[in-house]
């Protein structure tokens, strides 16, 4: 067995959008993952304890309080999650000398750059969700030196975000079967669909480096919500003719979010990691396999 294989590997949020793509990717590692509520990073001192127990070599954080727009009117539970926990949790790292992975978001950015964000770019958050990601960025790096922190940005994974109800490939699917005339879609953001389980395939990479620090991880290219809907549509047989573009202001969400908040992968990089596919070849291989999955067997 190597070094790799014998590292224990706790995966808080192991049923989440991300989660259940990083632990098929982590198949032959000693996985320990760990469900909300039993395993709740708020409560510090139960989750330090349990970690004590298991003793992991690396603790994967995919726990996230990101229901952007209800961040806005629950500041104390968007930094209690997002930041807080983050802190105490990268001391219980610290402490039992294991390494933190934690994941962080785009919207960190303000959108003004209008190119793509390197690491070394200042963040701007527009949103209490974004201050209370950065916060967490900031604790995880002020209280442990091994650890990766990972932006990435516009998930959509087989499981489906939990936190949100649904990813947004699903929510554009589930209302094109709803029969719907038209959907409004915002036009004026930019961003990049990212694929989990390419997302998890590289993590499990990276973990096996000690190239410990921030990572931008998205995959290649970019859209507007609205493109990024037509590309659903397109590719799943519908009508894209039904997606409407909308401008931010018009859509009206309550918290504000970047218009353009596109990553460059640098450090990943030049960590010697495989390249993302473009969004839309990942998009259409996604909605492939679901498709796949409701034909009927051969016998
Ligand atoms: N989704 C996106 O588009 C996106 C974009 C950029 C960055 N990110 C970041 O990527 C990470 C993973 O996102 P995701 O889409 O995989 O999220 P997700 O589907 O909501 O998964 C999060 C997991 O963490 C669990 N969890 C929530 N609160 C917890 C707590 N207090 N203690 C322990 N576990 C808790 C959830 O359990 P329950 O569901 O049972 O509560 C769920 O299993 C997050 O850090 C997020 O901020 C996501």
């Amino acid at each position: 067995m190597n070094k790799l294989e014998s590292q224990k590997i706790a995966i808080i949020g192991a049923d989440g959008q991300l989660g259940s793509d990083l632990v098929p990717a982590l198949k032959n590692r000693d996985v320990v993952p760990l469900f909300w509520p039993a395993f709740d990073i708020v409560k510090t001192d139960e989750a330090a304890a349990a970690l004590q127990r298991i003793r992991p070599d690396i603790v994967i954080n995919t726990a996230a309080f990101h229901r952007v727009d209800e961040c806005e009117d629950r500041a104390d539970m968007a930094f209690a999650v997002n930041a807080f926990a983050v802190r105490d949790l990268a001391r219980t790292c610290r402490a039992l000398g294991a390494v933190l992975v934690h994941f962080s978001t785009d919207f960190v950015f303000d959108g003004e750059k209008g190119a793509p964000y390197l690491e070394e770019d200042r963040p701007g958050p527009l949103s209490v969700y974004a201050a209370s990601k950065l916060s967490g960025e900031h604790f995880v790096r002020t209280h442990t030196d091994r650890a990766f922190v990972v932006r990435t940005c516009g998930l959509f994974g087989r499981a489906g975000c939990l936190e949100k109800g649904r990813n947004f490939v699903e929510t554009m699917l589930f209302l094109q079967a709803s029969g719907r005339k038209e959907i409004r879609v915002v036009g004026d953001q930019v961003v990049t669909p990212t694929p989990t389980a390419e997302l998890a395939a590289r993590v499990a990479a990276l973990i096996g480096t000690e190239a410990y620090g921030l990572y931008h991880m998205t995959a290649e290219g970019s859209c507007s919500w609205f493109e990024f809907a037509r590309a659903i549509f397109e590719l799943s047989g519908g009508d894209p003719s039904i997606v409407v573009s909308v401008d931010a202001a018009a859509y009206g969400a309550k918290a504000r979010r970047p218009a353009y908040s596109v990553l460059e992968n640098g450090r990943m990089r030049k960590a010697g990691l495989a390249p993302f596919s473009p969004w839309r070849e990942s998009l259409a291989a996604y909605l492939k396999e679901k498709e796949a999955e409701k034909s009927p067997k051969p016998q």
